[in-house]
């Protein structure tokens, strides 16, 4: 693997790489790597000749100044376990190298998606994380990009802002990868400790209670008992929101429609996001 610090070096590197017909697959990170990083180095190893993973702590997506001060850093096992899993290139710029001083702010048209749910609660973290997505994408020249389902909004807002800006370059969505109790991989699992990593099963376990009851009982009913159950394990809940594919907010459950339930909530410090899609419309009969 080879590691460059400056996005000069990897423009250059990449240029001389495109005088022949390659793919390159990108995978954007904040390091702290887990199998959830993995599964979407390996995917991209798979379908391209190159594969880049950038790691990255974005200080501009960060509403909340003490989770950024405590985002988890382990760069050794870091490249360590992208060394292990073939992982071509590894871009590790520094904050001066993706906002330069003469840097240009854009403001990003993100409509409703700046302001529900994860935009709702973490004010500004969106323009942060386009901010910082448009820069690198500018830098790593890819084919495809790879994202996780475990940030299902982030994956709406970025495939909007390549749509917007014309940014040629496929997207692909790859599925939560959980531990084997069902707690979805998260760099932020770090900060857990053991009885709080326990009670985080609740977040899975009320994930599988709406699906399996989607059709069987009122939505509101149902947003009411997953709170509950939250609550009862020491949460701190942000949101249990049930919508369509697009995040609108539904009250009703038709089988024909995507239906996805998202959860924020925290325990101790540590907040968790995750989510399940409940039904899926292209299943319908
Ligand atoms: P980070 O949280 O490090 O996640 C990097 C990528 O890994 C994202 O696409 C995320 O959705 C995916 N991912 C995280 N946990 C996953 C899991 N359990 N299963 C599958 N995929 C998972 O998301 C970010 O960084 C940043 O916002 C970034 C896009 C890098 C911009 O700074």
């Amino acid at each position: 693997m080879i590691l460059f610090k400056r996005p000069g070096d990897l423009i250059d590197f990449i240029q001389k790489k495109r005088k022949s017909a390659i793919k390159v697959g990108f995978v954007p990170t904040m390091g702290a790597l887990h199998n959830g990083h993995l599964s979407l180095i390996k995917k991209s190893k798979s379908e391209n000749d190159i594969t880049i993973c950038s790691i990255f702590i974005n200080p501009t997506q960060f509403s909340n100044p003490n989770d950024f001060e405590k985002y988890p850093i382990s760069i050794e096992t870091d490249i360590e376990q992208l060394e292990l899993n073939g992982c071509d290139i590894l871009f590790m710029p520094s904050v001066n190298d993706i906002y330069p001083e003469n840097f240009q702010k854009n403001n990003f048209e993100l409509g409703y998606l700046d302001s529900i749910l994860e935009g709702q609660h973490r004010a500004g973290h969106f323009q942060g994380v386009c901010m910082v997505v448009k820069r690198l994408l500018e830098i790593v020249n890819c084919d495809i990009l790879y994202l996780g389902q475990k940030d299902y909004q982030q994956c709406m807002v970025i495939k909007k802002m390549v749509l917007d800006l014309n940014i040629p370059v496929e997207i692909k969505i790859s599925p939560t990868i959980r531990e084997e109790n069902g707690l979805a991989m998260s760099s932020r699992n770090k900060r857990l400790n053991e009885g709080e990593k326990e009670a985080a099963l609740v977040i899975f376990e009320v994930l599988c209670f709406l699906k399996e009851n989607i059709f069987e009982r009122d939505i509101a009913d149902l947003k009411v008992k997953s709170v509950e159950k939250l609550k009862a394990k020491g949460f701190d809940i942000d949101y249990v929101e049930i919508t369509d594919e697009f995040l609108n907010t539904i009250t009703t459950a038709e089988k024909k429609q995507t239906i996805v339930a998202l959860i924020a909530a925290t325990i101790g410090n540590v907040r968790l996001i995750d989510n399940m899609i409940l039904n899926n419309a292209n299943d319908a009969e």
